[in-house]
């Protein structure tokens, strides 16, 4: 008891001293984009850096603060085919979850066509802007408890809108007719300055840029210039304060961060249906060579596969049914023997020794040597790793000490 008057003071001390009128922003700016499919972190080593899961989750945290806007650039996917269709389907469930304030539309988007973006734009609430391009709408006016927060104007290079014969208006024009104070460009640095000097705009603008994003926001002109970087590994978050664009945060989307449930989710049916499409089994098979599995050689080179059994490399195929990807053609390749040979793997069931990294990933196809084993055959070294060691999947591949851990 006698402990409790003073504790009592210190707190009415401290609620006093954080009552201070607090030096609140007036508005706070998540911002995302530039996903370009890469809905799983982006490469195989630790740490892994990104994926649509742990991004929900940090956006999903950064709106619970208040005259918070939630914005994304676009380019979703590469647009390359059925696959990034099913991403792009992936995607805007996500974003539907997140309540985004505003999607822009990128070209990688346009590229999709005119019938998956209207369906994209219904899916996620009709949140898709764009003033050049003739999907979605023009400015988006952002408004909480009945008070103008911001007003978001987004854009695609010209040339884009119209490559894809969708030219709404020039850059030019929707600028002059609005009075946004948030561009959301899906466009190069340069681009945006080359736009900036023809309006003399002079809010925040969001553009896209490969690689990181910016660390400091651009002061160009009276525009500030930021970027979220690519391949989503980022979310950006910046604030403005007495009118001026401040504090921009970064933040990497290490392992630290939680698997967003509903992302999760929406991920998951994704993963399902790269599999009930059967998107592996139409990957094409140009290669004529005969791969015969490693269980083949085991006979005769008993040592070598005894040491491979304990490598990671024969349980690569395990590593992705744990996560649910042993279906999906962006990365059963490289965890596999022979993908792309009409003698390599099919499946588990089908082709039991073609499933994980075996014994011709790096020798080369068998068939040969099982009946002419004293031909020359199986010459392998650091150029039979680089095909998957590269820098994306294994940035920190070093032969000498990678081959330590697996010699034989
Ligand atoms: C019927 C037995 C037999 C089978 C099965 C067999 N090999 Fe061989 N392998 C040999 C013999 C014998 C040599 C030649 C050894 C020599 O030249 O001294 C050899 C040589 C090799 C070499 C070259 C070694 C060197 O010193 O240059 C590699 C690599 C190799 N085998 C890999 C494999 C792989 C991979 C498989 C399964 C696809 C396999 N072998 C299946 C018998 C076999
Ligand atoms: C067909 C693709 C492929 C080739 C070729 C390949 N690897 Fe790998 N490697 C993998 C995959 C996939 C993994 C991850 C396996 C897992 O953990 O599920 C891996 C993992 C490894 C590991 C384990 C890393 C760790 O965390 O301990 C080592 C070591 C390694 N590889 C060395 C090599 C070397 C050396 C070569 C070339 C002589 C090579 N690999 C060739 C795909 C390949
Ligand atoms: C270009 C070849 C390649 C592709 C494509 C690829 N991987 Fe990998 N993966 C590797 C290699 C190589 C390693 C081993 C990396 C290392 O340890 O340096 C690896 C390792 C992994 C690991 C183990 C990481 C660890 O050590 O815990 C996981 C998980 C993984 N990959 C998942 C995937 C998924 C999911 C995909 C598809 C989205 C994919 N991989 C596509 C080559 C590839
Ligand atoms: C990750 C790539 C990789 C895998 C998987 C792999 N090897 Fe090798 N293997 C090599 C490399 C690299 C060498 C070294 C070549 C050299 O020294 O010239 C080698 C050497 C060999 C040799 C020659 C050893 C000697 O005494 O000179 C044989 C035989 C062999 N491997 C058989 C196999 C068999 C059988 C398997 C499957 C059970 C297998 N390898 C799996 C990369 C691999």
């Amino acid at each position: 008891m006698k402990y409790l008057l003073p504790t009592a003071c210190a707190c009415i001390a401290i609620i006093g001293f954080t009552a201070k009128p607090p030096d609140e922003p007036e508005l706070r700016l998540v911002f995302t984009g530039d996903i370009r499919g890469y809905l799983s972190p982006c490469g195989c080593s630790k740490p892994q850096i990104g994926g649509v899961l742990r991004m929900a989750g940090v956006v999903r945290a950064l709106k619970k603060q208040p005259n918070t806007v939630y914005a994304d650039l676009g380019n979703w996917t590469m647009a390359a085919g059925r696959q990034d269709e099913l991403k792009a389907d992936a995607l805007a469930e996500v974003f539907r979850s997140l309540d985004p304030d505003a999607l822009n539309i990128g070209a990688l988007d346009a590229k999709l066509g005119r019938d998956l973006l209207i369906a994209l734009n219904e899916s996620t609430n009709s949140r898709f802007i764009s003033s050049n391009f003739a999907v979605g709408y023009e400015n988006r006016i952002v408004m909480r408890d009945g008070a103008l927060l911001t007003t978001i104007i987004g854009l695609m290079p010209d040339s884009e809108a119209e490559r894809y014969g969708a030219l709404r208006k020039t850059s030019r024009q929707a600028m002059a007719s609005s009075n946004a104070d948030i561009l959301l460009f899906a466009g190069s640095f340069d681009e945006a300055k080359a736009l900036i000097d023809e309006t003399s705009y002079a809010g925040l603008v969001i553009f896209s840029q490969s690689g990181d994003p910016t660390n400091a926001p651009i002061q160009y002109k009276m525009a500030t210039l930021v970027s979220p970087g690519d391949k989503g590994r980022f979310v950006g978050y910046i604030e403005r304060k007495n009118g001026k664009w401040t504090n921009l945060r970064t933040i990497s989307l290490g392992p630290e961060h939680f698997d967003d449930e509903d992302a999760h989710m929406a991920y998951h049916a994704y993963l399902e249906r790269v599999s009930s499409e059967k998107l592996l089994e139409a990957i094409p098979r140009t290669n004529e060579l005969g791969y015969v599995g490693s269980d083949a050689c085991t006979s005769c080179h008993t040592d070598a596969h005894a040491i491979w059994i304990e490598t990671k490399h024969a349980n690569a195929l395990e590593t992705l049914e744990k996560t649910g990807n042993d279906r999906d053609p962006e990365c059963v390749g490289c965890h596999v023997v022979g993908l792309n040979a009409i003698s390599g793997f099919r499946s588990r069931t089908l082709t039991p020794s073609k499933a994980d990294v075996g014994c011709e990933s790096c020798h080369g196809p068998g068939d040969r040597h099982l009946s002419m084993p004293y031909e020359p055959y199986g010459k392998a070294g650091e150029a039979s790793c680089l095909p998957c060691h590269n820098a994306d999947h294994s940035p920190g591949f070093d032969f000498k000490t990678y081959w330590e851990k697996i010699k034989h």
